[in-house]
């Protein structure tokens, strides 16, 4: 992917912009099979196709309702986060995607970056639909992401979930 697209992006560049993201991501993905080489590269996509996306990221499930950070692009990012904790715990309780368009209206948002003011978190789940990780993504901007952004990183999500559960399943985590 070229450029980053500006927050000043209308929906349709935007949807545009996620099926370059997605096309290239399963080109990326298709044959590899190490975890940490996939997930870099679904993030490095994504972070450098949108100028609004300053930190974006995984927490992977690392053991009972604790997740771990990485890969991820931006500043440096909470090592651990438990399930109990912030928008990235709600995700992983809820296996439910958390649209946040004020964080100092979310209570218990953990704040890494004092500039973050809006931010999404997808789940990614295993074929059998076991919880893998979340999708972090933290923006600058208040209110960034749309129901374009929550539809189109579910997507990505779920084609991640599905590598992960087959090409990735035999891959120590
Ligand atoms: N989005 C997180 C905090 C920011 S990270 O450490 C980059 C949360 O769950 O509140």
């Amino acid at each position: 992917v070229s450029h980053r697209l500006t927050s000043a992006a209308s929906e349709q560049e935007r949807r545009a912009r996620y099926r370059e993201v997605r096309a290239s991501v399963v080109a990326l993905l298709e044959g590899e099979d190490d975890l940490i080489s996939g997930l870099s590269s679904v993030v490095s996509e994504l972070h450098n196709a949108f100028g609004w996306f300053q930190w974006t990221g995984f927490y992977r499930v690392i053991g009972d309702r604790l997740l771990a950070v990485g890969p991820y692009q931006g500043g440096h990012g909470c090592l651990r986060i438990s399930f109990d904790e912030g928008v990235c715990g709600a995700a992983a309780r809820t296996r439910e995607t958390q649209r946040v368009p004020d964080v100092e209206r979310f209570p218990g948002h953990i704040a890494c970056s004092s500039t973050t003011r809006s931010e999404i978190v997808v789940p990614v789940l295993s074929h059998t639909a076991q919880l893998l990780a979340v999708l972090d993504v933290d923006s600058d901007l208040p209110d960034a992401f749309s129901e374009v952004d929550q539809h189109e990183l579910e997507a990505l999500c779920s084609v991640v979930g599905l590598a992960w559960s087959t090409q990735w399943a035999t891959v120590s985590r």
